[in-house]
C-alpha cells in the first residue's frame, strides 16, 4: 500500500533522512519510534507529498507520489505535526470546509461530517468554535479532517502529543479502531502506545531505520536470550540444580531469599529462540514442588529504544543481532 525506496532527504546540506526503505501493507498499523529530529515527520511530509525527496520513490496505493501525486493524495489522510485548524470557524464548519476541499459535497458530504463527528466523539461540540476547544478536542477536530473522504491510508504525526491521560486512552482506542479500515502510519515518543497501537514497529534514529519488527520481537532481538521468572515453593539448591539441566537452560538465578509465603523467585536465561516454559514446569512438578508463577519476561521497550538510540555503536548493535537483515528485507 505504501512503498518507500531509499529515500533521502536534504534540508540544504543537512541529511534529515538518508536512504529508508520499507513497505507498509494494506490494513497494517505501523508505528513510527524516535527521538526528536530523528526524521519522523520529515518522512511522514515524504510520504503525503507535502515536500520531495532529495533522492528515491515513494508510492502510495501504486501512484508516485511525485509523478502521480494527485492520485497518490486522495488516498492520503493525514494529521500533520502542527493542525491546521482555522480557530474562528465552528467545528461543523471546518469539516465541512475539509470535505470540500477533499471534493465531498451535497448530502455525502454533510453525511460525512456526521459520520467523523460520531468516530470522535464530536457532538458535543459540533457548533463550537474551534478556538473555544481545548487542545486535546483540537486534536481529535485534526483526526476528523484527516478521515473525512474515507482514505484508505492514514498519516498520523503524533496523534495524542498534548493530551491528558483520560483522553489519551480514548485517542488510542479511537485510532487502533481506524486501524481495522485503514492502513496506518502513526509516528510517537510515547514507548507503550507503540506496543498499544502498532502490529509493527521502526525505529528510527538520525535519519535513519536502525530496527524494523514486532513489538515484542524487538524485545527478544536485542536481549539476545529468552528472560522466564517463576515463583516456586522448595529447597532452592536443589530447584536451582534442576532447572538447569533443562535443555536450553542458560543459566538459573534466585532473585530473592525465601519469602513469608514460602516461595522463591527465579530468573532463568535460555538461548534465543528457545520455548523452555512447558520444560520448566514439567521439571518441577515431578519435583512436586508447587509452581506459584512461570511468565516469559521481555526487555521493556524503553530499554530497547535507548540501547539502539543512545550507545555510540547503536546500529552495530543491530547488526550482531540481526536487526539490520530484517531491515533490509522489508
Ligand atoms: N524545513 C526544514 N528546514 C531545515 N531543517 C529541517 C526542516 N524540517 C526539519 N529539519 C531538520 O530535519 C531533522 C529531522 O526533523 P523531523 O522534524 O523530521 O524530526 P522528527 O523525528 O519528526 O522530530 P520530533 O520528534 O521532534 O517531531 C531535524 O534535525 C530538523 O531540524
Ligand atoms: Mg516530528
Amino acid at each position: 500500500m505504501i512503498e518507500l525506496d531509499s529515500i533521502t532527504k536534504y534540508y540544504g546540506n543537512y541529511p534529515a533522512v538518508t536512504d529508508i526503505s520499507f513497505r507498509v501493507e494494506k490494513g497494517e498499523i505501523l508505528g513510527f519510534l524516535g527521538p526528536n529530529g530523528a526524521g519522523k515527520s520529515t518522512t511522514m511530509k515524504i510520504i503525503t507529498g507535502f515536500v520531495p525527496p532529495t533522492e528515491g520513490t515513494c508510492s502510495v496505493a501504486g501512484n508516485d507520489i511525485l509523478t502521480n501525486s494527485l492520485a497518490a493524495r486522495r488516498h492520503i489522510g493525514y494529521l500533520p505535526e502542527t493542525v491546521p485548524l482555522y480557530t474562528d470557524m465552528t467545528v461543523s464548519d471546518y469539516l465541512e470546509f475539509m470535505g470540500r476541499i477533499r471534493e465531498l459535497k451535497g448530502e455525502h458530504l454533510r453525511k460525512r461530517v456526521d459520520s467523523v463527528v460520531q468516530i470522535c466523539r464530536l457532538e458535543e461540540y459540533f457548533d463550537t468554535f474551534i478556538s473555544k476547544l481545548s487542545k486535546g478536542f483540537r486534536q481529535r477536530v485534526g483526526i476528523a479532517q484527516s478521515i473525512i473522504h474515507e482514505p484508505d491510508v492514514l498519516i498520523l504525526d503524533e496523534p495524542t502529543i498534548g493530551i491528558d491521560p483520560i483522553q489519551v486512552v480514548e485517542t488510542r482506542e479511537l485510532i487502533k479502531n481506524l486501524g481495522g479500515e485503514h492502513t496506518l502510519i502513526v509516528s510517537t515518543h510515547i514507548l507503550p502506545e507503540v506496543s498499544m497501537i502498532c502490529e509493527r514497529v521502526i525505529i528510527i534514529h538520525e535519519g535513519q531505520i536502525v530496527a524494523v519488527d514486532k513489538p515484542e520481537n524487538l524485545a527478544t532481538r536485542l536481549r539476545g536470550t529468552e528472560r522466564v521468572e517463576i515463583d516456586v515453593a522448595g529447597p532452592t539448591r536443589e530447584i536451582v540444580s534442576a532447572l538447569e539441566k533443562v535443555p536450553g537452560v542458560e543459566s538459573v538465578n534466585r532473585k530473592n531469599s525465601l519469602s513469608d509465603k514460602g516461595y522463591s523467585s527465579f530468573e532463568i536465561e535460555a538461548e534465543r529462540g528457545l520455548e523452555i516454559r512447558s520444560e520448566l514446569a514439567i521439571s518441577i512438578v515431578k519435583n512436586k514442588w508447587d509452581l506459584l508463577r512461570l511468565e516469559a519476561v521481555g526487555m521493556s521497550l524503553e530499554e530497547i529504544f535507548l540501547r539502539l538510540t543512545t550507545t555510540e555503536d547503536a546500529t552495530q548493535d543491530g547488526e550482531n543481532l540481526g536487526i539490520e537483515e530484517v531491515s533490509n528485507n522489508e
